[in-house]
């Protein structure tokens, strides 16, 4: 017998591969961006296992609700219009409100006498990103929507030059946040030229993961991110001392699973405008804000080939100070998986 055969293969170890959640994770996510949405825009959505319906009403508020009218099934996201703050079903006119509720149903010539409504979804906005709240046993939300930043600093506005999003993607959102404490990734994949080659306990982040919004506090001069649950992420970079060119930032990095294997990424860059390049205006970042939107675009799909095509490693072959924060940062996201959902 080889040597080699007393290390056993993954095909030996049969739980070491394979994601243990197949239920929707609780949480905020975006479903799109305020500058893409205007009174009386309808939008068919495809998250969580589920199909909706996005609008915004006349009074400016963005709802978000199941996209099938329970009348006859209709998805109200294809073809449903706008009228005042409610939304009518392209199929039979029946009108229903904000709060799913049936306001008019045509042929009764008033609200329908039938006992249904359409399921809500909370809804949200900060930092030119709409927020819906998911959560597979329709608890009402847990914890806040991420908080508005724009107003910090003199940052240049959220809209198509700041922000950008990739459809379909092959990951998981919880191979985005566990990405968040894989130092040695940052080297190969994000090519990170501040984290020696031979790393020391000096190299790792700080955790604090005891609420839902839980924060990983890098070594300075780095990126601090707070994850609000799996789908957010948004880290802060501070001014950098040793490389004055590159402007502080907030960085928002979001996954929205549409089911276990594909979901939708969405990204943008709270940044100040450079304004030591001539004509610079207050809308369209150049010079060194451009090169940090660019930058953290680039940087958001480095790894999507990666996760394309591993597996989940539910018992990873840890090297030294990895399993520390890796096990943290899965025990924490324990609590956005509830798996006796229906
Ligand atoms: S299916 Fe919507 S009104 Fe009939
Ligand atoms: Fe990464």
């Amino acid at each position: 017998m080889s040597i080699h055969n007393d290390v056993p293969t993954l095909d030996e170890i049969p739980d070491a591969i394979g994601f243990p959640h197949t239920v929707m994770p609780t949480g905020w996510f975006q479903v799109g961006w305020s500058h893409e949405l205007k009174v009386g825009d309808v939008r068919p959505l495809k998250y969580f296992k589920q199909q909706q319906v996005m609008y915004r009403g006349e009074d400016g508020g963005v709802i978000v609700m199941s996209a099938f009218c329970a009348h006859f099934g209709a998805h109200l996201g294809h073809g449903g219009r706008v009228d005042g703050c409610n939304i009518v079903c392209p199929y039979h006119g029946w009108v229903w409100g904000p709060d799913g509720r049936n306001v008019f149903a045509p042929h009764e010539g008033k609200a329908s006498s039938a006992n249904r409504r359409m399921k809500r979804y909370p809804a949200t906005e900060s930092s030119g990103i709409i927020w819906v709240w998911h959560d597979a046993q329709d608890r009402d939300p847990l914890w806040p929507a991420p908080p508005e930043r724009r107003g910090e600093r003199n940052f240049l506005p959220i809209g198509p030059a700041t922000s950008y999003g990739w459809q379909d993607v092959t990951a998981h959102p919880q191979y985005v946040v566990e990405n968040v404490v894989d130092i040695d990734h940052f080297i190969y994949v994000h090519k990170n030229t501040y984290i020696p080659e031979l790393r020391s306990p000096d190299d790792y982040p700080t955790l604090d993961l005891r609420e839902p919004i839980g924060h990983v506090i890098a070594k300075p001069p780095r990126g601090s991110s707070q994850c609000h649950g799996v789908g957010v992420i948004v880290v802060d970079f501070p001014v950098d001392k040793d490389r004055p060119w590159r402007s502080p930032a907030v960085v928002y990095s979001c996954t929205t699973p549409i089911d276990n294997e594909t979901s939708d990424m969405f990204g943008c860059v709270l940044v100040e405008q450079d304004a030591s390049v001539e004509g610079a205006d207050n809308e369209t970042p150049v010079g060194r804000a451009l090169k940090r939107v660019s930058e953290q675009r680039f940087q958001q799909q480095a790894d999507f080939t990666i996760w394309k095509n591993m597996v989940y490693m539910r018992r990873p072959a840890y090297s030294r100070y990895e399993g520390k924060l890796f096990l943290q940062v899965r025990q924490w996201a324990e609590q956005f998986y509830p798996e006796d959902a229906a």
